[in-house]
């Protein structure tokens, strides 16, 4: 037996260092961890069991049969984070660039059935040349494979990306299904097509770091919803998204004990400016109504004129979704119509009740939106609050205008509780506007048009710019002063814990994609 022992030691020291020393200080003098390193730090210490840590692959082409790496490129397994269970895999990058042959695929496919039956997030750590090149087909194979997965476990179980690496061509939509996509800053690109192909078909120059890097997916496409400096802050941001998620769609959010004190808070009656047009930062409400430094932002770098965000409000885990006035003073436009249709859903998925914070002047004009299907962008976010089935609770803090009334969590799309600030200003469009439109006549014939326009706005806007026109039709449960708002979010999220709502019957919706 002792013989056998011996022989097993041998073989896991083999598999644990990969692709070889010289190949771990290559990845390191990269700036990056490698596999086994990146799943020390993610998991709570001694909490890892591996699973098919002796899979090799099963080519005999281009002499890959003298080639055999224990593993194959990938480590899987389970484990715990914060003593919560989770699947992991992670692309060894020291063993053929982490590039995922057939059993490099099993084993992932492997982790995810298991994770679906368990009832338990799936954490992928890609680090990978793609394909196998030297197995064709069944590479590919293995890809669709992993996608299928991805699709089905989509609302089922958390599904969480970090891109720490290459993942170019097709091996970048397990990512773009999965809910969360994190990237590493200079380490790691994403793409379709790389600089090569760029430049032959368009004959555009570009550097990897410029086309998929994690600024321009951050800043530019959306495509990842956080950026890390390194590695380790990237290990970090997945333990704190995940402290805000459940384990799966039937489980609750982890509620985190809170002492309840004076809720009152005395800064927000100071946020909104005198001047309806002045700018301010939508951050400070959420700071003002949320647990102190609980508000964990979801792509903060891309379509910034909406925020969106996990927070706590007296324990409980909420997401944000909140017009940002600093930014294109709060429109909305297409990008943040996806960025927080998106978000909308994975709380719906994952029972995260919703609080909605609103200060939006309308829809973006102009044929860049039009001609980039604001109608059918717009309708996403308009489709996912209506559907959303979770606790929703508005408050109204400064404008809401025209469609985008409807749209911000309206009583009418469903919403449960919708509260108003004094300043709220509820109505199709803004005083000036609408005084143009329906007394363009008696401006013109008027001796002093610039008189009465103005008279004629201050008459609109004493009829509509307030609050209490919703109120009194119950648009508006309520209008409250802004300094009890978190005491009234904190009740209104205790009331609605048992909600039960359900859809129609149906097979699926057709969202507007
Ligand atoms: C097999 C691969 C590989 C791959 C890298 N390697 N990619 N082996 N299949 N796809 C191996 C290299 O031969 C090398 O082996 C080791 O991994 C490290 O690679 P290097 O090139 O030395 O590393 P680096 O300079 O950092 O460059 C990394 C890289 C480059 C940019 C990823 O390796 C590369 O361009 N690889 C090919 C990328 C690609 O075209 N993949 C297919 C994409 S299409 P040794 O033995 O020297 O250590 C695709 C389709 C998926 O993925 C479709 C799904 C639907």
């Amino acid at each position: 037996m002792d013989n056998k022992l011996t022989i097993l030691q041998e073989k896991m020291a083999q598999a644990v260092v990969g692709g070889g020393e010289e190949r771990i200080a290559k990845q390191h003098k990269k700036g990056k961890l490698t596999a086994r390193e990146r799943l020390k730090f993610l998991l709570d210490e001694g909490s890892f069991e591996e699973i098919g840590a002796f899979v090799t692959h099963r080519s005999y082409d281009f002499g890959m049969e003298n080639q055999r790496f224990y593993g194959d490129g990938v480590v899987t397994g389970y484990g715990t984070i914060s003593g919560r269970l989770v699947y992991v895999f992670a692309q060894d990058f020291t063993v053929f660039g982490g590039s995922l042959s057939e059993t490099h695929a099993e084993k992932i496919c492997k982790i995810m059935d298991l994770a679906m039956k368990n009832g338990a997030p799936v954490i992928g750590l890609n680090d990978s040349g793609g394909a196998r090149i030297q197995e064709g087909v069944v590479s590919l194979g293995g890809y669709a494979d992993i996608f299928y997965r991805n699709t089905l476990a989509s609302g089922v179980i958390p599904q969480i990306s970090a891109v720490m690496g290459p993942c170019a061509g097709g091996a970048v939509y397990s990512p773009a299904i999965t809910d969360f996509t994190l990237m590493v800053e200079n380490t790691s690109y994403m793409f379709v097509t790389g600089p090569n192909v760029v430049k032959t078909v368009t004959n555009e120059e570009v550097t990897a770091e410029e086309l998929g890097g994690a600024s321009a997916h951050s800043v530019k496409s959306g495509v990842t919803h956080f950026t890390a400096a390194n590695d380790l802050e990237c290990i970090e941001q997945i333990k704190k998204l995940l402290s805000y998620i459940p384990q799966n769609c039937e489980d609750d959010a982890p509620m985190l004990p809170y002492e309840m004190g004076d809720e009152t808070r005395a800064e927000l009656l100071d946020i909104i400016p005198e001047n309806a047009n002045t700018p301010y930062d939508m951050r400070e409400v959420i700071a003002g109504v949320t647990d102190k430094e609980s508000f964990f932002e979801v792509h903060k770098d891309y379509a910034e004129n909406i925020v969106v965000g996990f927070a706590r409000i007296a324990g409980r885990s909420v997401g944000i979704v909140a017009n940002q006035p600093y930014y294109l003073a709060g429109v909305l436009d297409v990008n943040s119509s996806k960025k927080g249709a998106r978000f909308v859903r994975f709380c719906d998925c994952f029972n995260i009740p919703l609080l909605v914070l609103v200060d939006v002047p309308g829809f973006l004009p102009g044929t860049d939106q039009e001609w980039n299907a604001i109608i059918t962008n717009g309708a996403k976010l308009l489709y996912a609050f209506s559907e959303a089935t979770v606790p929703r609770v508005t408050v109204i803090t400064r404008k809401a205008y025209g469609g985008a009334y409807d749209v911000m969590n309206s009583k009418h799309i469903g919403a449960d509780m919708n509260y108003a600030w004094p300043s709220a200003e509820i109505a199709v469009m803004g005083a000036k506007g609408a005084a143009e439109i329906i007394f363009r006549r008696d401006i013109k014939a008027a001796d002093d048009p610039t008189a009465k326009l103005a008279e004629k706005e201050a008459e609109y806007a004493e009829k509509f710019a307030h609050p209490y026109r919703a109120a009194r039709r119950g648009f508006v449960d309520e209008i409250i002063n802004p300094k009890d708002t978190r005491t009234k979010l904190i009740k209104a999220f205790k009331m609605l814990e048992n909600k039960v709502d359900k859809l129609p019957k149906k097979k699926h919706g057709n969202l507007p994609l």
